[in-house]
C-alpha cells in the first residue's frame, strides 16, 4: 500500500503533467509550422510580397564566389547580446585557404541606459570601448579595417551599408531604426576623434557564424544562432533573391525567422504564458517565434508556468516567494542548471532556495518537469524552422541526398544539456533525404566578421579603391 503522502504526490504530478501537456507538439504540428515558415520565406524573397511577409529574408551581399582575401590584422566588433565585444583577428593564408586567429579580445557589458537611451549614446559608448581597447594594446595609431557583427534585422544596400529595421532582444535605443548603422558608427568614431577605423563590412551573427565555419567545412551553407535571440541564414540561389539584381551564383540570405508569427502563423500554438511574455516585452507583437525559443524569454516562460502551478496549489504549498513573483527573475541559465541536475536534486534545491522557496522533493521534480516542457518545445519549434530552410535548399538544388553542414552558435544551444540532442533528432526526422552535420562555432561572430572584411578588402583593392 502506498502511504498517503506518496499518493498525494503522484496525483499532484499527474495534474502538473496535464497542465504541461499544452507544451507538447506532435509531428503534424511541426510539419504545419515548417510549411508555414517555408511559405513566409518564399513571400519574403519575392519583390511583390516582401513588404508584407513576416520573414524578411534579407540579402546580405555575402556571395558564394570567393575572391580571395587580404591578409593582416582586422578589428571585429560584436553587438547583439548582453555584451559588446572587441576583437583583434589575424587573417592569413595557408595551404587549405584562409586561416584566422583571434589574438586579443575584450568584453564590455552594455549599461541599460546605453541600450534604451538614444542611438548616439549607444554608439558613443561603443566607440569609447574601441578606444579603450586600442589604448590597452597600443594600437591607437593604426587605421585598421573593421568588421562589425550587428545582430539585428538590417536591410542592406551593400556589405557596408544597411538600415536597422527594428530593434530586438531588449534593445530600444531611439533614433537608430530606419538609419544606416555603419553611418552611426562612423559618426560616433568621428565625434570622438582619437582614432580612425575603416569600416568595411557589417554582418549578422548568423552570417559570421556560417562564414567562420565555412573555412573548416566547405559544405557549411547554413548559419544558426540559438542564444539570447534566434535566427538563421543560408545560401540561396541569387535568381531567387528578387531584391538583388543578378542571376549567377548564390547569396547569403539572413532569414530573420525570429519574426515568424507576426502575421498570425503561430496563433494556435501560442499559450497564455507566451502572450504574457509578449505583452510585457519591449516589442509586443514582434518576434513571436523568437520569444518561444530565445534565451531572452525562455526563463520568463518557465517562471510564469511555475506561478500558474503555485496558483493551482500544486507547487511550494501554494505560495510563491517575492523573488519568484518578480518579472525576469528566473534566468534561462537556471533552466540549463536544473536540467543538468544528476538526479540528487541538490542543484535544483539550491536554485529554489536562492529564490527564497522551501522546496520538497516533489517540488524539485515538478520544477524540472516545467523546465523540460518549455525547453523541449523550444528545441522542437526551432527544428521546424531549420527543417524548412534545409528542405527548401534540397528542393532547389534537385539533389537526391543533400549533404549539408550547419554552423551553430548561441548560449541556449551550447549550454543547455539536452537542447542540442533533441533539436538534432527532430531536424533529422523532418528532413528525409538530407545528411546534416552540425558544426559548433567558436568565436564565430568575431572571426567571421574578420574573414568577410578580408574578402571585402581584397575586392576593394581589385576594383582600385
Ligand atoms: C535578431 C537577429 C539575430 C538573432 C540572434 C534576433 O533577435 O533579429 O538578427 O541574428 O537575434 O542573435
Amino acid at each position: 500500500m502506498l502511504d498517503h503522502r506518496t499518493r498525494m504526490d503522484r496525483a499532484k504530478k499527474e495534474k502538473v503533467e496535464q497542465i504541461l501537456s499544452e507544451f507538447r507538439l506532435q509531428e503534424e504540428d511541426l510539419k504545419t509550422i515548417m510549411y508555414r515558415m517555408q511559405k513566409e520565406m518564399d513571400r519574403g524573397l519575392k519583390l511583390e510580397t516582401h513588404e508584407e511577409a513576416s520573414v524578411k529574408m534579407l540579402p546580405t551581399y555575402v556571395r558564394s564566389t570567393p575572391e580571395g582575401s587580404e591578409v593582416g590584422d582586422f578589428l571585429s566588433l560584436d553587438l547583439g547580446g548582453t555584451n559588446f565585444r572587441v576583437m583583434l583577428v589575424k587573417v592569413g593564408e595557408g595551404e587549405e585557404g584562409q586561416w584566422k586567429v583571434k589574438t586579443k579580445h575584450q568584453m564590455y557589458s552594455i549599461p541599460e541606459d546605453a541600450m534604451t537611451g538614444t542611438a548616439e549614446m549607444l554608439f558613443d559608448y561603443i566607440s569609447e570601448c574601441i578606444s579603450d581597447f586600442l589604448d590597452k594594446h597600443q594600437m591607437k595609431h593604426k587605421k585598421l579595417p573593421l568588421g562589425f557583427t550587428f545582430s539585428f534585422p538590417v536591410r542592406h544596400e551593400d556589405l557596408d551599408k544597411g538600415i536597422l529595421l527594428n530593434w530586438t532582444k531588449g534593445f530600444k535605443a531611439s533614433g537608430a531604426e530606419g538609419n544606416n548603422i555603419v553611418g552611426l558608427l562612423r559618426d560616433a568614431i568621428k565625434r570622438r576623434g582619437d582614432f580612425e577605423m575603416d569600416v568595411v563590412a557589417m554582418v549578422n551573427d548568423t552570417v559570421a557564424t556560417m562564414v567562420s565555419c565555412y573555412y573548416e567545412d566547405h559544405r557549411c551553407e547554413v548559419g544558426m544562432i540559438v542564444g539570447t535571440g534566434c535566427n538563421a541564414c543560408y545560401m540561396e540561389e541569387l535568381q531567387n533573391v528578387e531584391l538583388v539584381e543578378g542571376d549567377e551564383g548564390r547569396m547569403c540570405v539572413n532569414t530573420e525567422w525570429g519574426a515568424f508569427g507576426e502575421s498570425g502563423e503561430l496563433d494556435e500554438f501560442l499559450l497564455e504564458y507566451d502572450r504574457v511574455v509578449d505583452e510585457t516585452s519591449l516589442n509586443p507583437n514582434q518576434q513571436l517565434y523568437e520569444k518561444i525559443i530565445g534565451g531572452k524569454y525562455m526563463g520568463e516562460i518557465v517562471r510564469l508556468v511555475l506561478l500558474k502551478l503555485v496558483n493551482e496549489n500544486l507547487l511550494f504549498n501554494g505560495e510563491a516567494s517575492e523573488k519568484l513573483k518578480a518579472r525576469g527573475s528566473f534566468e534561462t541559465r537556471f533552466i540549463s542548471q536544473i536540467e543538468s541536475d544528476p538526479g540528487d536534486r541538490k542543484q535544483i534545491y539550491n536554485i529554489l532556495t536562492s529564490f527564497g522557496l522551501m522546496s520538497s522533493i516533489t517540488d524539485c521534480d515538478i520544477v524540472r518537469m516545467a523546465c523540460e516542457s518549455v525547453s523541449t518545445r523550444a528545441a522542437q519549434m526551432c527544428s521546424a524552422g531549420l527543417a524548412g530552410v534545409i528542405n527548401r535548399m534540397r528542393k532547389s538544388r534537385c539533389e537526391e541526398t543533400m549533404k549539408i553542414t550547419v554552423g551553430v552558435d548561441g548560449s541556449v544551444y551550447k549550454l543547455h544539456p539536452s537542447f542540442k540532442d533533441r533539436f538534432h533528432a527532430t531536424v533529422r526526422q523532418l528532413t528525409p533525404g538530407c545528411d546534416i552535420t552540425f558544426l559548433q562555432s567558436e568565436e564565430g561572430s568575431g572571426r567571421g566578421a574578420a574573414l568577410i572584411s578580408a574578402v571585402a578588402c581584397k575586392m576593394a583593392c581589385m576594383m582600385g579603391q
